[in-house]
């Protein structure tokens, strides 16, 4: 089976990138599940009906979150509607609305999808996801396993990816923006990245506007972030493919320029 995950999706030229350039991937890749990071379709900051049906109807099959899921007034709707292929991670706080994980069926494979959040520099409190992972695994079956850890650092990826290694297909970090160069097969077979990268303007920080990015830096005063609208955007994803035991036999980095 092959499964493209694409990074962190930023804001209208992120919607737009994606709709560009699924129909050449679809056809050139063949993947047999799309995910995506969406937690910053709308306008950076979390996930709206609208922009989640414009990418869904562009051709992702699930969408997974993070730190931003909760910013848009009507997300426990999405997040509570059993028809909608979201996810919000597993570790926020048991008062979060929606679920952590979802089981999908692909022809005959049974795809457990999970969404962790980590726990250095991230703004809120939130359930150590080690021991999250532990729990959820040792309580749910299903033939390939595929984790979005959305953490800031790469020692809390790395980690996760050991804990994880023989036990998931494929462990892979979002929320940086910024794809790292080491996606490998770690020795037990699971599939692994630091991070995607993003979907979002490439002349930018993190998706966002860079001269308000930088003033803020210059004034450390909080000014509100804007997404340009203007491209080119950067599409960041990893095509990750199975073996016969349903863990990984490759992961390939994909990176491509849209005009925008
Ligand atoms: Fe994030």
């Amino acid at each position: 089976m092959k499964i493209l995950f694409f990074g962190d999706i930023v804001g209208k030229p992120g919607r737009y990138a994606i709709k560009k350039i699924l129909p050449k991937w679809q056809k050139k890749y063949q993947p047999d599940l799309i995910i995506a990071n969406a937690e910053n379709i709308a306008h950076g900051k979390g996930i709206t009906e609208k922009c989640l049906k414009e990418i869904l109807d562009a051709g992702i099959d699930f969408v997974t979150s993070g730190d931003h899921i909760l910013d848009q007034k009507r997300i426990s709707d999405l997040l509570t509607n059993k028809e909608i292929p979201l996810i919000r991670p597993a570790n926020m706080l048991s008062n979060t609305p929606g679920n952590g994980y979802k089981i999908i069926q692909i022809r005959t494979k049974k795809v457990l999808i999970i969404n962790l959040i980590g726990q250095s520099f991230m703004k809120k409190k939130h359930n150590n996801p080690f021991t999250k992972i532990d729990q959820i695994l040792e309580n749910e079956e299903a033939d390939i396993i595929i984790i979005d850890f959305h953490a800031e650092t790469t020692a809390e990826k790395v980690c996760m990816g050991w804990h994880l290694d023989g036990r998931v297909t494929a462990i892979l970090g979002t929320h940086t923006h910024i794809p790292t160069a080491d996606a490998r097969i770690l020795p037990k077979d699971t599939a692994y990245i630091s991070d995607i990268g993003m979907v979002g303007v490439k002349d930018s920080s993190l998706g966002a506007d860079k001269e308000i990015a930088v003033r803020r830096f210059l004034t450390e005063r909080h000014i509100s972030l804007k997404i340009p609208k203007q491209g080119p955007v950067e599409v960041n994803a990893v095509l990750i493919e199975t073996n016969k035991y349903n863990m990984a036999k490759k992961i390939k980095k994909l990176q491509e320029i849209v005009a925008f």
